[in-house]
């Protein structure tokens, strides 16, 4: 039994029918083109609604959160080391097992496959993002043996293989925002490289005047060469050190430095490769947005630099205590 409703009517019917506890809700709401249709308890009238007859569609019962799944099957104590919130690149799901479930771990991810429709692999990470390649080993503990996927992001295609370069879902709408700066006619510079989600993500929105793109992992540059031909732009990829290619380079409006740890150690080949007006999107991990400002100030300065400091955003965590920061700068003026 539903009460059919005109559309524009929908959500005053809605509160009254649940006032009154006459909706089911363990079925649909169901729609068409001008009415909507309450799946009903208890037959009531309302003026301008009709009782009708419909087969009527089940909600979907399935659990809303791996903590929800897993609860009857393991421990009220286990359920709380539950993570609430994984990575997921593809359809694979990366998750960091603590040590208190690493027992359980299995029925956690197989809980985590019948729950998400989308994933298709479970992995869990098996150490901090590491190495100079900023490489994470995962142990695939559910569902298809393979790390391998493909990944969509602001409408482009990234393959990838989730061990053998590093990739982060999380910096998504930092990508984005970095992007949307590009002006048409800037020659653009992506230090370290990856796979190629900025370069990429550049070339595609904006298809700007060069955007040349440089890693050392070799895995990571065949990827990158992949994911240009697959979202067919124009991006020059260049496998090296940035320290050794940059200076071969010519100058560019726009240098990005998304390597936190030490993408100070490469502001002194960097600023020499940037034209007169030209930005720099300089990533670090630090406590405060502030902290980041003054540690590029004092490296700039000990090369030489006076800078014009245009922002500094917060862009996620390395961990509960420091920040993932990136300081968007330009240089002011030269000291020497
Ligand atoms: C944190 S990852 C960022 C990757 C990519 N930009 C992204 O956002 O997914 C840093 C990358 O820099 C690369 N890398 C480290 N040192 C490098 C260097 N000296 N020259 C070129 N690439 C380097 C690593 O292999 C790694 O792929």
């Amino acid at each position: 039994m539903h009460l059919r409703v005109r559309k524009n009517k929908g959500e005053k019917i809605r509160k009254r029918l649940i006032g009154e506890d006459a909706l089911d809700e363990r079925m649909e709401v169901e729609r068409d083109n001008r009415y909507l249709y309450f799946p009903l308890k208890k037959r009531v009238q309302y003026p301008d609604t009709r009782i009708v007859e419909r087969a009527g569609v089940e909600k979907d019962a399935r659990p809303k959160s791996l903590k929800e799944s897993l609860s009857g099957t393991l421990s009220s104590g286990d359920l709380e080391y539950v993570p609430s919130s994984f990575d997921v690149i593809g359809d694979i799901a990366i998750l960091e097992i603590p040590a208190k479930l690493e027992g359980k771990k299995e029925i956690v991810a197989k809980s985590l496959l019948k729950t998400f429709r989308n994933i298709n692999v479970v992995a869990a990470k098996e150490t901090r993002v590491s190495s100079e390649y900023r490489i994470r080993h995962v142990e695939v503990i559910a569902g298809e043996r393979r790390t391998k996927t493909l990944h969509r992001e602001h409408g482009c295609i990234y393959r990838l293989d989730v061990e053998s370069a590093y990739f982060s879902p999380r910096l998504s709408a930092e990508r984005l925002r970095v992007a949307k700066k590009v002006k048409k006619d800037e020659r653009v510079l992506v230090m370290f490289a990856g796979v190629g989600p900025y370069a990429v993500l550049i070339a595609k929105k904006i298809n700007p005047k060069e955007v040349i793109a440089v890693e050392l992992n070799p895995d990571a540059v065949r990827y990158m060469g992949i994911n240009v031909s697959l979202n067919r732009v124009n991006v020059e990829v260049i496998e090296g050190d940035v320290r050794v290619e940059t200076p071969k380079l010519g100058r560019f409006n726009r240098i990005i430095m998304p390597l936190p740890k030490d993408a100070g150690d490469f502001l002194d080949v960097a600023l020499p490769a940037l034209k007169k007006d030209g930005v720099v999107h300089f990533y670090d991990f630090s406590h405060s947005r502030e902290e980041s400002i003054k540690k590029v100030r004092s490296l700039t300065e000990k090369l030489g630099y006076g800078i014009k400091v245009l922002d500094a955003v917060k862009c996620g965590s390395y961990n509960p205590s420091l920040n993932r920061i990136c300081v968007d700068f330009k240089i002011d003026d030269h000291l020497e």
